[in-house]
């Protein structure tokens, strides 16, 4: 099985209208990308099912946020189980964007993450430093903490069945990417993690993504490393042409 995923994290953009003829330019490219990258793409709650039921076969769709509840008094929230009954079978957890403004811990992270997995939801478990972490020389650390915090408690295959994106917080939409070399040391530590928390077995099969400012001009240098497994893309994600191009330069 293939370790390669592209996916696009569309935030809090678009309208309807639009979101349909994104979709619709997608689908009909849907048809040349390559046959082992998975892509996936997360629109906002709103749209989800409308879109789920109109993108080519190869194409995935993935909510941005679930709550770690099955149901009940939760105004406003979305529980991983009503994703599922909705055939939405991936969710981005933890995203620096939900940890900075919506109070996202570890332990809440963890308690979706064992959410989406008791309901057979991919979980995209985002991880990554913040700009001091790194100048400070901190980034293992954060990580390690942040990747052992939402994943605690999992199964070897448990462990097995997530994706984990890992999104240097001072890249993400600030235009500065990490280089392919600070993202292939940091997969590679993920990695050596991982197998530390499930097996190396487990470890060799969980795509892990690299996020922040990826786009067609850096993509492919990023995506030749071989422990970044593909991307979590942004504002590149939110236009064909280039989210095309990204998943081509595989
Ligand atoms: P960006 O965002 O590609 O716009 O930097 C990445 C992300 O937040 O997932």
């Amino acid at each position: 099985m293939s370790r390669k995923i592209v996916a696009g994290n569309w935030k809090m953009n678009k309208s309807i209208a639009e979101t349909h003829a994104l979709v619709q330019e997608l689908n009909e490219m849907a048809r040349a990308w390559p046959s082992d990258v998975k892509v996936i793409i997360s629109p906002p709650m709103l749209y989800l099912t409308q879109v789920a039921v109109n993108v080519e076969d190869n194409l995935h769709v993935a909510a941005q946020n679930c709550h770690a509840e099955k149901s009940g008094a939760y105004t406003g929230e979305v529980s991983a189980a009503q994703l599922k009954s909705s055939e939405i079978n991936f969710c981005i957890l933890g995203h620096s964007e939900r940890r900075q403004y919506f109070g996202e811990t570890d332990a809440s992270v963890n308690a979706k993450v064992k959410s989406c997995l008791a309901e057979g939801v991919t979980p995209i478990v985002c991880i990554g430093e913040l700009l001091e972490e790194r100048e400070t020389g901190k980034e293992f650390t954060i990580v390690e903490a942040q990747l052992r915090g939402g994943l605690k408690g999992l199964s070897s295959a448990e462990i097995e069945k997530c994706i984990v994106a890992y999104e240097p917080v001072w890249a993400i939409g600030t235009g500065k990417t990490a280089s392919s070399d600070q993202a292939q040391e940091i997969h590679a530590f993920i990695r050596t993690k991982l197998a530390e928390l499930s097996s190396q077995e487990a470890a060799d099969k969980i795509s892990i993504l690299y996020g922040g400012s990826c786009k067609p001009a850096n993509s492919k240098e990023i995506f030749s490393k071989p422990d970044v497994d593909g991307g979590l893309i942004g504002g590149a994600s939110l236009n064909a042409s280039d989210f095309n191009a990204l998943i081509n330069s595989y």
